[in-house]
């Protein structure tokens, strides 16, 4: 086992040259550019911050979505003893040893475990970071990482799933509304309006202390494919998304706020509407930064096309219809070219 090793992350010459990256003018074409329906919108030039408790919520989220496809969120209800939680596994997990983490490395054709970054078949060269996938229980695998005090943090896990979860349930449906889509119009949503997702999927991240930020990333440029992605960072920066397909913008980290994150299925439900940004993750000389990325889809067989009210003259139908499992098979081929050697054995 060779590839996440102190020694690893710490060898400076693996780190590629930037231009060696994926880029984002060579992603595909159904990336199309709407900024056309944003023209007569406000633009400023931070990440829109919206209040969940304030009246006028559902409306600033209608419209940081049009215009970013991404805010930050306070007030959203997730208590914050359980992001803290989070934040101390996060901190026991990374900083255990690394010959222990590996006995939770994750199988080779697994999604559960230690390893990295698991979005990598989008890019051809390692991260400047380690992760751990959730997906379901985490219980085989704490069991191997911490044996005495296992359920205490798989409880960590599970209050922070039904968490975020029952959170993105609840903006999925302010984004639509926004767009005066109600219930009626995504009968695959069930009785409730409730998605009856599987357990969330989320992405713990680490991103150590870089020599030389400048020729590393923590993770490169990408789009996210469920339907929304939920954001806890630590107070150290890193995301930045790209704004207008020209400039990066840091998403400076709030004390308690969540990232929200329109991924790209939610841009096919919405017929383009609202479009998954490009984000990427930078590292820096002097901070170690953790994040968690919590993963929002449909149901495992729900068929997702551009809801049929959003279909229309002046926006004619832009996607196919897929399944959660379809689209990711289609957006790997679209980067198989591209697919990189990441190993976990030898
Ligand atoms: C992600 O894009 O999934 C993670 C980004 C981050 O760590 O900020
Ligand atoms: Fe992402």
């Amino acid at each position: 086992i060779h590839a996440i090793t102190n020694k690893n992350l710490d060898s400076f010459e693996e780190i590629p040259d930037t231009h060696d990256w994926v880029q984002p003018n060579s992603f595909p074409s159904f990336r199309d550019d709407h900024s056309n329906n944003i023209s007569d919108l406000p633009d400023t030039d931070s990440v829109p911050l919206i209040d969940l408790s304030l009246p006028n919520a559902p409306k600033l989220i209608g419209n940081a979505l049009r215009t970013w496809g991404v805010f930050q969120v306070i007030n959203h209800g997730v208590p914050i003893s359980v992001l803290n939680s989070m934040e101390t596994l996060l901190h026991d997990l990374f900083d255990l040893p690394t010959p222990q983490k590996l006995k939770a490395a994750r199988a080779p054709d697994g999604v559960n475990g230690y390893g990295r970054f698991r979005i990598s078949p989008f890019f051809p060269k390692s991260m400047w970071s380690e992760g751990f996938t959730v997906s379901g229980s985490p219980l085989e695998h704490f069991q191997i990482l911490w044996p005495h005090d296992c359920t205490k943090y798989c409880d960590i896990i599970e209050e922070f799933d039904r968490e975020l979860k029952a959170l993105c349930g609840r903006l999925v449906w302010l984004a639509l509304g926004a767009l005066g889509i109600t219930k009626e119009d995504v009968h695959w949503a069930g009785p409730n309006g409730d998605f009856e997702t599987s357990s969330g999927v989320m992405n713990l991240n680490s991103y150590p202390v870089c020599p030389d930020p400048d020729r590393a990333m923590g993770i490169g440029v990408h789009t996210d494919s469920c339907f929304l992605t939920l954001l806890y960072q630590n107070n150290t920066s890193g995301l930045q998304v790209l704004r207008e397909g020209k400039r990066w913008v840091t998403v400076e980290p709030v004390t308690g706020a969540l990232v929200v994150q329109v991924a790209d299925l939610l841009q096919i439900l919405t017929n383009g509407l609202y479009s998954s940004p490009f984000h990427q993750a930078v590292v820096n000389r002097d901070r170690k930064r953790l994040s968690v990325a919590y993963f929002f889809g449909p149901p495992e067989n729900a068929e997702i096309s551009p809801i049929k009210k959003l279909v229309t003259p002046t926006q004619p139908l832009l996607y196919p219809t897929v399944t959660w499992a379809e689209y990711l098979r289609k957006k790997a081929e679209l980067f198989n070219d591209t697919l990189p050697s990441i190993r976990l054995s030898t």
